[in-house]
């Protein structure tokens, strides 16, 4: 009876090595065969050996039989389902293999492609500027300092000779922070900050009428005032320069500030121009032009040390001399390359920023 249930009369294949009396009249393996996924090839194992399986039924059937037919019949349904395990197992492999192909695709690394190459990173124009600065006064002797870019109204303006009410004051607008600061509109604070540290340092040997070492320091950093066109940025740099010591003259200032900039520029015969100028930190105060492609280019402010900031910081104005200067770091970049506009230097564009 339930031999002849599981009479499948329209599948052509019988794969099954055992007895053709019941190989032929079970169903195919092709269930097994046809599974493409192992929630397929589930569903076609519990179709031969689930509880309504064709094999559990045909087991089932054996009760009824005659203990002869039982052994032959039991031995030929062993038989297929030996075959059956067997097809299950070689499905299972080949599903197994197949994922396994699918996936090693999936994740190939095609080693033909060219790398991709990770850019590298390069100083900015401006550092690089401030870096050939730094290089070149301090083969001069200059130290290096560093202050803050918030500062005391005292710093940047009062202890510069540049009193309230000052009308220089007036082309140093910036933007006034709480509690008495200002984003500093020079460098030239620094020269206040790194003095009054020196005398300090050397204040026994002053006080001991001793003298004291010369100061010689240059102070680099970002600077800020309410400005902003094609030759103007609202944050912008600045190099100061500070000499004091004895017998040091505006001849000294006029050696170092050419050789410095016919170093920058590398143009021995670079010519240059200092223009009468004022500061009210300075005296006498000059403006230094530099002759480049035929027009007169103004690169720095300088000047000898007005007496009253010396003598606001503790030093002898009778006995110690010196002159400062403040370059303007965009510029002497802009002239080195060329640059006609100085907002190309603070809008991000990778395609100007990698010619350097
Ligand atoms: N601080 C001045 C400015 O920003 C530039 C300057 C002029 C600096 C003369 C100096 C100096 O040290 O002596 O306009």
């Amino acid at each position: 009876m339930a031999l002849h249930m599981m009479i499948d009369s329209s599948s052509p294949e019988v794969p099954f090595n055992a007895p053709a009396t019941i190989s032929k009249r079970l169903s195919s393996t092709k269930p097994i065969a046809a599974a493409a996924t192992p929630a397929d090839l589930e569903n076609a194992k519990a179709l031969f050996l689930g509880k309504q399986g064709r094999i559990t039924e045909l087991m089932k059937g054996l009760a009824a039989l005659s203990v002869d037919e039982k052994k032959s019949r039991g031995a030929a349904i062993n038989q297929i389902k030996q075959a059956v395990e067997q097809a299950l197992n070689e499905r299972r492999q080949a599903l197994a293999d197949a994922e396994l192909q699918a996936q090693l695709k999936a994740e190939a690394v095609d080693v033909t492609l060219p790398g991709r190459q990770s850019a590298r990173g390069g100083l900015h124009p401006v550092s690089l500027t401030m870096e050939r600065i730094e290089a070149i006064f301090g083969s001069m002797g200059f130290e290096v300092a560093q202050g803050p870019e918030i500062e005391t109204d005292w710093f940047n303006f009062t202890a510069l000779n540049t009193p309230q009410d000052h009308p220089a004051r007036s082309m140093h607008d910036t933007f006034y922070v709480e509690g008495g600061l200002l984003l500093r509109t020079h460098t030239s604070p620094m020269q206040i900050r790194h003095a009054v540290q020196h005398v300090k340092r050397h204040q026994s040997r002053l006080d001991a009428g001793q003298g004291m070492p010369e100061i010689r320091v240059i102070a680099p950093g970002r600077t800020y005032r309410v400005d902003s066109d094609a030759t103007h940025s609202p944050m912008f740099h600045q190099c100061e320069g500070l000499w004091i010591g004895e017998n040091v003259s505006f001849k000294d200032l006029k050696v170092v500030f050419t050789d410095f900039c016919r170093t920058f520029f590398e143009s021995d015969d670079l010519v240059l121009r200092f223009r009468p100028s004022f500061f009210p930190f300075t005296e006498p105060s000059a403006e230094v032009d530099v002759q480049w492609r035929g027009r007169w280019l103004e690169v720095m402010g300088c000047g000898m040390v007005d007496p009253a900031v010396l003598e606001g910081l503790g030093i002898d104005p009778e006995r110690y001399s010196g002159f400062a200067a403040g370059l303007g770091v965009e510029r002497f970049c802009m002239v080195r390359h060329g640059i006609d506009d100085i907002r190309r230097l603070f809008t991000s564009d990778l395609r100007f920023l990698e010619q350097f």
